[in-house]
Parts: structure tokens; C-alpha cells; sequence
């Protein structure tokens, strides 16, 4: 069965954005060594398809994730700056209740049933895993879905902001499987869920 991986920014104290959820504060750490060595090198597809076209790495094959999901929220962020697709290098689906239509055809909206829609996709055969996007409110709803988590924790401290999940208070249990420090500062730990 393939893994659904929750592949998220945040900061030293656990936010991945404002409490608006804006997280564009983590763009400018981004520098060539963890660019080129961990997003190019490793999870190309996570960089949405105008970002890749704005650095050169259009042509790159996904070596992670062919499946993309994330909420509508963090979708309208794309659709502001007038990209329906922003992920066209993946099958991308969007949660909405309210979006009656997708702005795409290469965008799907799972209105409901999303845990369902996860477990269906899991179930398919692929050498590929699945990318939740975010935010914090589609990953609160798919926790007990999440199988691994890559998380990119940049060195800043926000005091407040969107939580990593918005769900209830729940211990769910990871093993820790990788770390890797970088110059910039960023921490990448890599977690899989205890059975
Ligand atoms: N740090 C990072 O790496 C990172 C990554 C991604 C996003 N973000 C940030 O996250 C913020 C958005 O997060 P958010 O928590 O506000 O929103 P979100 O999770 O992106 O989207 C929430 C929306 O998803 C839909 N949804 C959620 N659960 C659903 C379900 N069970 N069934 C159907 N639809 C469902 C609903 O859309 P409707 O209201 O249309 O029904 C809901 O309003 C953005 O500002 C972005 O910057 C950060």
C-alpha cells in the first residue's frame, strides 16, 4: 500500500504559517544548498509547477509523490495568482465543500469523503507515494491517514500561528526515521508512523 506523506515547512515552535496561515516568511531561507540538494535533488514535484518553470527544473521527472491533495484554503493561493494547476506535474485533488466546480480539468474536488478518497488512492498500485500539501485544517482531518511526515523545520520562532494539524488533542505515535541539518538552518526530519 502506498504511504500518504504530510510534507510541510514550519518553524522551531511548530507553525507552518501566521495565524493567517500565510508562510511566505519561509521562502527567502530557501537558499541553493537546500534548494539543490534536497528540493531539486530529492522532492522536485513538491515545487509547484510555476516555481519550477521560474527555476529551470520544469523537465524534472517526480521522484516522490504523483499524487498530490490539499485544502481549499491553501489552494486559493494558487488560484490568486491566477494558476489553476499548480501542481500540473501530479494528479491533483482539492477538498471543498464549497468549490462547486474546479477552476481546472486537471484538478479534481473531493467534496466529501476525503478519508475515504485517501484510502482508495493508497490502495492503488504505484511506485509513487501521496503529497499532502496542507494546511492545517485538511491535515487535522486526515491525521490518522498520515503515514510519514517530512518536516522542514526552518529557524525562526513565530510566538503564534497555524498548527501543523488543526485537529482535537490526540497522541498519535511516530517513529523517527531520518535527520538531516542543512546550512541554512533547516532541520528535515523524516518520521514513519508506528504501526
Ligand atoms: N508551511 C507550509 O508548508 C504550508 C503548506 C501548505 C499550506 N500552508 C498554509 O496553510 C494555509 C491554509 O491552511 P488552512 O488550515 O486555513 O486551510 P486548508 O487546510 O488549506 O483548507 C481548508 C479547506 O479545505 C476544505 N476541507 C477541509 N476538510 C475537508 C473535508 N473533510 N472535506 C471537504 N473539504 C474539506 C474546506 O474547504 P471549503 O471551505 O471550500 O469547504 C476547508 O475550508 C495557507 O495560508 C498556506 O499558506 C502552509
Amino acid at each position: 500500500m502506498r504511504k500518504l506523506t504530510y510534507f510541510i515547512a514550519c518553524s522551531i515552535d511548530g507553525f507552518i504559517g501566521d495565524p493567517s496561515g500565510d508562510a511566505q516568511f519561509f521562502v527567502p531561507l530557501v537558499d541553493e544548498e537546500f534548494f539543490e540538494n534536497f528540493l531539486k535533488a530529492e522532492y522536485p514535484e513538491t515545487v509547484p509547477t510555476h516555481g519550477r518553470r521560474a527555476t529551470g527544473i520544469d523537465d524534472l521527472e517526480n521522484k516522490k509523490f504523483d499524487t498530490i491533495i490539499q485544502g481549499r484554503s491553501s489552494y486559493d493561493l494558487a488560484l490568486a495568482v491566477d494558476v489553476t494547476s499548480p501542481y500540473a506535474h501530479m494528479r491533483q485533488y482539492v477538498a471543498s465543500r464549497t468549490l462547486e466546480k474546479s477552476p481546472d480539468p486537471n484538478v479534481e474536488i473531493v467534496s466529501e469523503g476525503v478519508v475515504g478518497k485517501i484510502r482508495e488512492l493508497k490502495q492503488e498500485d504505484s511506485a509513487f507515494g501521496i503529497y499532502l500539501c496542507g494546511g492545517s485544517k485538511i491535515a487535522g482531518e486526515l491525521i490518522d491517514e498520515v503515514d510519514e511526515l517530512v518536516i522542514k523545520t526552518y529557524p525562526l520562532v513565530l510566538g503564534s500561528g497555524m498548527p501543523m494539524f488543526g485537529s482535537a488533542f490526540a497522541l498519535t505515535e511516530f517513529t523517527l526515521d531520518t535527520v538531516r541539518t542543512f546550512k541554512n538552518g533547516v532541520l528535515v526530519r523524516t518520521y514513519q508512523r508506528k504501526p
